[in-house]
This record gives structure tokens, C-alpha cells and sequence, in this order.
């Protein structure tokens, strides 16, 4: 591994000696530069992975300097230096996506911690770089953002998959890409230029299901005037999906067996059968096992839907996927609105990243979405995430939270109680014995702060 490499620089010369010195003894490789214009010049010609700079400085400031990298190097992280006086424009920087700030006179504590988190951030952001292009070399799946364990085993599995004929169950919670790993099954495989055909299983009322899957012949029911084709015959030699799968009738699903087993379709009303070449995939937020033993799910239709299972896991189990899944939103909608939106500012992608986002990838793509409808800045601010993200684990070792405004008794136990939620993942005995409180009293503050905690086990 080498050695991180910073660059320190400050018009004054003493202070850019005494902080590269300090750096030094801290093991990083430093380098120091008296302006911006050098500095940039360095930044550009050497890889350095933070910059840590002075905001006032004559010619081109702490500011220039800033906007000059996010052209040139856009993955440095910057750290700026203020004064007195300055933080105005320190506050301004963040939003020009610097990554954080210290006051001066330095605390040399505080500069530690903060270059050691904008380097951890750095390196984070390289290895999801890397796993990322791997990946779409190997899967071609850029429509399907992830680089958790978890979403890793998914791409695997859709890989090996799509080139074949086996029937795919993908089960997961509402909004966990159920239907994004369908399409990338059909379109990573040889039926990719054949139909894929969707089927919403819940939509459709018993009788109408029948005749929209298989057909009907003319005047198989009073209305049917003319034959019409069902959508397996649609969906000939490409991929029928149904989604929904676990709201089908027991009578559908015995006929949904038959068609399974001997990939022929008879249209209702009608004597004959039509061959058809479909691959199935099937998909369902029910739980499939529960449902055949309440007597709801035919086994055998299970076991023939199930060859291949793929499952998705919630959002919440796979935290290291947000901030990815987050700027590959960002992208999405800034590109679709004409809007110069490039990132977050680090307390918004806290937010994100501590929310339990009980509508998993949907509910996440949402809040992008109005992010980027609303958002006046080159970064997303926390102000603009849907309100009930406005809350944020609170530490007096990050300043900042609140700006250089002090928050007000309510504010500060309001984002207490945010994050002691989260760490209790939503267990409100748990919360309630962090904060020393009994269940009672924590009830209280949370509807006196109109606050639900997530996933929060009935009361009892
Ligand atoms: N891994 C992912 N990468 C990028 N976008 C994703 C990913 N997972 C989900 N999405 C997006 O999130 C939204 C919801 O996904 P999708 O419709 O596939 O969910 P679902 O599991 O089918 O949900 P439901 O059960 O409610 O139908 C879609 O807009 C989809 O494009
Ligand atoms: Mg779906």
C-alpha cells in the first residue's frame, strides 16, 4: 500500500510548514504549495488524494482553487483552512462540494480526524469505482446499480442465468428491483431481441387473467367477440414475466402448471392448444414457502416456478449499496432536468445513509428524484431530502451540523433521538434503554417530535 498523499497549502508560509510537518509525523506523504495556481499545477501533475488549503490567499483563493480541482481532479478530496471571519465562505465551499472545513487556529486533533474521514471517503469511493467498472464489463448491467455481498451474489447469479431457459423465481420487499433483475435476465440473454412480456398477476380479476395469459377463442365468453392471442403466445421465443405471482387462484395456477410443464397454451373457450417457447421468470414479495403451507400456493407449481431462485435483500441489509445507488440517481435525474447537480454535501448522504428506507431502492430513487426537482446547488443539501430525513446522528466531534448557527434544546434531542433509534435499528425497548428512559417516556418524545421509529415492533 502507498502512503496517502496530501498537499498543504497556505500563502503563510510558517502555518503550510508547521501543518505539513504535523502531517508528516502522522505518516503521510506531503507536499506544500504557497498558492493556488502552484497548488493546482501539483494536484494536476502528481496523484495526491486530499488538499488541504487556506481560504484566503491572494490571486486564486481557497475558492478558485476548489472549483479549479473539481474540474481537473474532480475524486480529490478538499479540506479549506478558515479563519475568522471566513467561515461564510467555508459554508459556501461545502456547497461547491469541498469536503469539509477547519478553523483556524488549527486544532490539530480535529485536522487529523477530518483528513483521516476525507481519505476513508476516498478510498471508498475508488474501490465502488472499481468494483462498478468490473463488473459492467463482465454483466453489462448498468441499469442495476449495487456492490454489497449481497447484490454482488445477484449480478453473479444473473450472469450464470440469463443465458439459459430455467425458470427464475425473484422474491424481495416492494421496491428491491424485482423488476430491473427481470428485465436484465431477458436482455443479458439470446432472447434479448424476442418479446419480454409482463404479467401483474394482482391486477387482473380471475376470469380476465386466464384469457390474458393464454387467449381466448371468438365468443368464449359473452364480450368475446373476436379470438384474441394471450400473452404467452405474445411472448413467443422471448420471456414471459410474472410479476405478482404469489395473487394468482388456485384454479390459474394449475393452468400456469400445465403450461409449464408442457409449454402449451389453450386459450380459453377453445379445444386446441398452441406451442409456445417462453422462458418464465416469476417474482413476489410474499413469502411463497408461508403460502403453501396456509394452503394458498400449489407445491408443485412452486417447485416448477423455483428452479433458479434469486432473492433481494432489503435496502437496509445492504447499506454500503445507498451511496452508490444514490449517485446513480443523482446522474439519472440531473441529466433528465438540464440541472449541473454533481453530488452531496457529506451531511446529506449522512442522512441518507442512516435512514432504515422502508420502500427500499424505490423509496431511495424518490427522494433523488425530488432532490434533484428541487436543488439549487451544485450538491444535494439536506434541506433539499424529503423532510422526514431531516434528521441526522448528531456528535459535537462533527461540527457543522447546524452550520455556525447553535441549535436550539428541542433540535439537538430531536437528532439525539434520530440516532439512537438507528442504532437500535428501531427497537424501541432498545432505544428506550440507551436513553435511560422507560418505553412510556420515549413514546412521548417521539410523538411530542411527530417522529415514528422504523420497522417499530407492534406496541404491546
Ligand atoms: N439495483 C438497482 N439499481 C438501480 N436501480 C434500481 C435497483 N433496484 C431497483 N431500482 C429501481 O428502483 C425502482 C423499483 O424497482 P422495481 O420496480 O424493480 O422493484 P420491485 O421489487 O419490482 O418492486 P414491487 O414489488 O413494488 O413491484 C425502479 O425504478 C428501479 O429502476
Ligand atoms: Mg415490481
Amino acid at each position: 500500500m502507498t502512503r496517502p498523499r496530501l498537499l498543504v497549502v497556505d500563502d503563510d508560509a510558517d502555518s503550510c510548514a508547521a501543518v505539513a510537518e504535523a502531517l508528516r509525523a502522522e505518516g503521510y506523504e506531503v507536499e506544500v504549495a504557497q498558492d493556488g495556481r502552484a497548488a493546482l499545477a501539483l494536484a494536476e501533475n502528481q496523484m495526491v488524494d486530499a488538499v488541504i488549503s487556506d481560504i484566503r490567499m491572494p490571486d486564486l483563493d481557497g475558492l478558485g482553487l476548489l472549483r479549479g480541482l473539481r474540474e481537473a481532479c474532480p475524486e480529490v478530496s478538499v479540506i479549506l483552512m478558515t479563519a475568522f471571519g471566513t467561515v461564510e465562505a467555508a459554508l459556501q465551499a461545502i456547497k461547491a462540494g469541498a469536503y469539509d472545513y477547519v478553523s483556524k487556529p488549527l486544532h490539530l486533533e480535529e485536522l487529523l480526524l477530518t483528513v483521516r474521514r476525507a481519505l476513508e471517503r476516498r478510498r471508498l469511493v475508488r474501490e465502488v469505482q472499481a468494483s462498478r467498472e468490473a463488473l459492467r464489463d463482465r454483466y453489462q448491467l448498468d441499469n442495476i446499480v449495487g456492490v454489497s455481498p449481497g447484490m454482488i451474489d445477484v449480478f453473479k447469479l444473473i450472469a450464470r442465468v440469463a443465458p439459459t431457459r430455467s425458470p427464475v423465481l425473484i422474491s424481495g420487499e416492494s421496491g428491491t428491483g424485482k423488476e430491473v433483475v427481470a428485465r436484465a435476465l431477458h436482455f443479458n440473454g439470446p432472447r434479448a431481441a424476442a418479446p419480454f412480456v409482463t404479467i401483474n398477476c394482482a391486477g387482473l380479476a380471475e376470469g380476465l387473467l386466464e384469457s390474458e395469459l393464454f387467449g381466448h377463442v371468438r365468443g368464449a365468453y359473452t364480450g368475446a367477440i373476436a379470438a384474441r392471442r394471450g400473452l404467452f403466445e405474445v411472448g413467443d421465443g422471448g420471456t414471459v414475466f410474472l410479476d405478482e405471482i404469489g395473487d394468482i387462484s388456485p384454479n390459474t395456477q394449475a393452468k400456469l402448471l400445465r403450461v409449464l410443464g408442457e409449454q402449451e397454451v389453450k386459450p380459453v373457450g377453445g379445444n386446441h392448444s398452441v406451442r409456445v417457447d417462453v422462458r418464465v421468470i416469476a417474482a413476489t414479495n410474499k413469502d411463497l414457502r408461508g403460502e403453501i403451507r396456509a394452503g394458498r400456493f400449489r407445491e408443485d407449481l412452486f417447485y416448477r416456478l423455483n428452479v433458479v431462485s434469486i432473492h433481494l435483500p432489503p435496502l437496509r441489509e445492504r447499506r454500503e449499496d445507498i451511496p452508490v445507488l444514490a449517485h446513480h440517481f443523482l446522474r439519472k435525474y440531473a441529466e433528465a432536468n438540464h440541472k449541473a447537480i454533481e453530488g452531496f454535501a457529506p451531511e446529506a448522504m449522512a442522512r441518507l445513509e442512516a435512514h432504515p428506507w422502508p420502500g427500499n431502492v424505490r423509496e431511495l430513487e424518490n427522494a433523488i428524484e425530488r432532490a434533484v426537482a428541487v436543488g439549487r446547488h451544485p450538491i444535494v443539501l439536506p434541506e433539499d431530502l424529503p423532510s422526514h430525513l431531516v434528521s441526522l446522528p448528531f456528535s459535537p466531534a462533527e461540527p457543522g451540523t447546524f452550520g455556525t448557527r447553535l441549535p436550539s434544546l428541542d433540535e439537538l434531542t430531536r437528532q439525539h433521538l434520530v440516532r439512537v433509534l438507528a442504532a437500535a435499528d428501531g427497537n424501541k425497548t432498545r432505544a428506550a434503554e440507551i436513553l435511560g428512559v422507560d418505553r412510556r417516556t420515549l413514546y412521548r418524545m417521539l410523538a411530542r417530535y411527530a417522529m415514528t421509529a422504523p420497522d417499530a415492533p407492534a406496541e404491546g
